[in-house]
C-alpha cells in the first residue's frame, strides 16, 4: 500500500491568530498547564454529552473555558471545511459568485470563518474574485460573537479576507424565529447535537437560504452524532431538500439499518508540535481529522451530477490492506457493498485501489458482482474522481 501524505495543513498565519486570540504565542500558551486543564475539562464535558439526552451546559462564557475551546477544538475543526467546500465547488457554486453571503449559525470561537478564510485564500488563484464577503455569525452565546468578531478583525486587518463585512446575531436554534436574511451559504459546524431537535430547524434554515444556496453541516465523527446526522439527513429529504454530498443516492442511508453503524470522513493533518502538547495532556493522539458530514440544497444539485460520471461510489470505511487482498466497502446508487481486490490482479486499471483512502469518490468499470460483495479484477477499471 502506498500512503497519500497529508492534506490538510493550518494556514500560515494560523500561529498569528492564535496569539492575537489568546494573547499568548501557541507554544507558550501550551505550556501554561490551566490550559491544558480546561481543554481536558471540555473533553470530558463533549464526551458526556455526546452519550446523553440532557442538553450541554454552556461552555464558552468564561475566558478560560472559550481560549482552551479555540485552541483545542477550533484550530482542528477549521480544517473539517476543506472536502465539503471542495466537493461544492466542483458544481460551480463559487465560479458562479462574486459576493458571498454566508450564515454561520454556532460560531463559537470563529473556527468556520477562520477554516472559509483559510479555504479561499488557497484557491485564490483559480477562483474569481469575491468582491464582497458578506458573513452573519450566530450563537446563542454572546462570548461567541465576540471572539468571532475579533477573529474577522484579524482576517481583514491582515488583508486575508478581502473587502466585506461581518454582523453577529444572538440567536437560538431552538426556537428559531429571529430572521437571519438571505444566504449563499450557511454553516453549521459541531452545533446540531446540541440541539434539541434539529430536525425542527429544516423549515426555517431553507426560509433563509438563496434559491441555489447550499447548507454544510459538520458533526463529530461519534456514533451518537454520527446517527443522529444520518437522521437529519433522511428529514431533510422528506423535507423536499437534496443530499449534494457526501452521498450518491437519496433514498435511506443503510448506515441507520445497524445501530453501530455511522458514516464519517478521516483525513490526515500536519498536527502542530504545539497541539500535539495538548493531545499528551488529554491522552490523545489526533493524527487525523474525523467527522461527519452533509452538503444538502434545494434545487436539486448533486455531485454525481457536477462530476458527470455515472455510477460514482464513496468509499465509506478505511481500505483494508491484507494479506493478499484489499477490501473497502463503497456506497453508491444503490447503496452499500463490500468490495474486494486480490492483490494478483492489481494492475495499471485499477492501479487507485493501491491509494484509495476513506471518503475518495471512485468510478469502476467492468467489476464482479458476487453474492456477498463485488470483486474488482484484473479487467476492472477504478479511477479516483476527485485528486
Ligand atoms: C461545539 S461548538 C461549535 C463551534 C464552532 N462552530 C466549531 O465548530 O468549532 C457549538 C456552538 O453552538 C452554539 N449553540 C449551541 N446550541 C445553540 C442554539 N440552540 N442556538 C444557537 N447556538 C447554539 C454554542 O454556543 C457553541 O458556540
Amino acid at each position: 500500500m502506498k500512503h497519500r501524505p497529508a492534506s490538510l495543513a493550518l494556514p500560515d498565519w494560523y500561529d498569528d491568530l492564535f496569539t492575537a486570540m489568546l494573547g499568548t504565542p501557541p507554544a507558550r500558551a501550551v505550556a501554561a498547564p490551566a490550559l491544558a486543564s480546561e481543554v481536558a475539562r471540555l473533553n470530558a464535558l463533549f464526551l458526556t454529552a455526546a452519550g446523553s439526552v440532557d442538553p450541554i451546559p454552556s461552555y464558552l462564557s468564561g475566558s478560560a473555558s472559550a481560549a482552551a475551546y479555540f485552541a483545542y477544538y477550533a484550530t482542528a475543526n477549521c480544517l473539517k471545511l476543506t472536502r465539503p467546500l471542495d466537493e461544492l465547488r466542483l458544481s460551480g457554486f463559487f465560479e458562479t459568485r462574486t459576493e458571498l453571503r454566508v450564515l454561520d449559525l454556532g460560531c463559537g470561537t470563529g473556527t468556520a470563518l477562520i477554516g472559509l478564510a483559510a479555504w479561499l485564500e488557497r484557491h485564490r488563484d483559480t477562483l474569481p474574485a469575491i468582491s464582497g464577503l458578506h458573513i452573519t455569525a450566530a450563537d446563542k452565546a454572546n462570548a461567541a460573537l465576540a471572539w468571532t468578531a475579533n477573529v474577522h478583525a484579524f482576517l481583514t486587518g491582515r488583508g486575508i479576507l478581502g473587502a466585506g463585512t461581518l454582523a453577529t446575531k444572538h440567536l437560538d436554534l431552538n426556537r428559531q424565529v429571529v430572521a437571519a436574511g438571505e444566504h449563499d451559504l450557511m454553516l453549521l459546524m459541531n452545533v446540531a447535537n446540541e440541539l434539541a431537535t434539529p430536525a425542527r430547524m429544516l423549515d426555517w434554515l431553507a426560509s433563509q437560504l438563496a434559491e441555489r444556496g447550499a447548507v454544510v453541516i459538520i458533526e463529530p465523527a461519534l456514533r451518537l452524532a454520527g446517527r443522529a446526522l444520518l437522521e437529519l439527513r433522511a428529514a431533510a429529504v422528506d423535507a423536499g431538500w437534496t443530499v449534494y454530498a457526501p452521498c450518491f443516492r437519496q433514498s435511506d442511508c443503510p448506515a441507520l439499518e445497524r445501530e453501530n453503524d455511522w458514516c464519517h470522513d478521516d483525513v490526515l493533518w500536519t498536527r502542530p508540535a504545539w497541539y500535539a502538547v495538548l493531545d499528551e495532556a488529554l491522552g490523545n493522539v489526533k493524527h487525523s481529522l474525523k467527522y461527519s458530514f452533509l452538503v444538502l440544497n434545494r434545487h436539486g444539485a448533486t455531485l454525481g451530477d457536477a462530476l458527470g460520471a455515472s455510477q460514482p461510489r464513496r468509499v465509506v470505511s478505511d481500505a483494508l490492506h491484507e494479506k493478499g487482498r484489499t477490501r473497502a466497502y463503497l456506497c453508491g446508487e444503490t447503496g452499500r457493498f463490500s468490495c474486494m481486490r486480490n492483490t494478483r490482479d492489481a494492475g495499471d486499471a485499477n492501479r487507485d485501489v493501491d491509494v484509495m483512502q476513506r471518503y475518495d469518490v471512485v468510478h469502476m468499470d467492468h467489476e464482479h458482482p458476487r453474492e456477498h460483495d463485488v470483486q474488482i479484477g484484473a479487467d476492472t477499471t477504478v479511477r479516483r474522481l476527485i485528486p
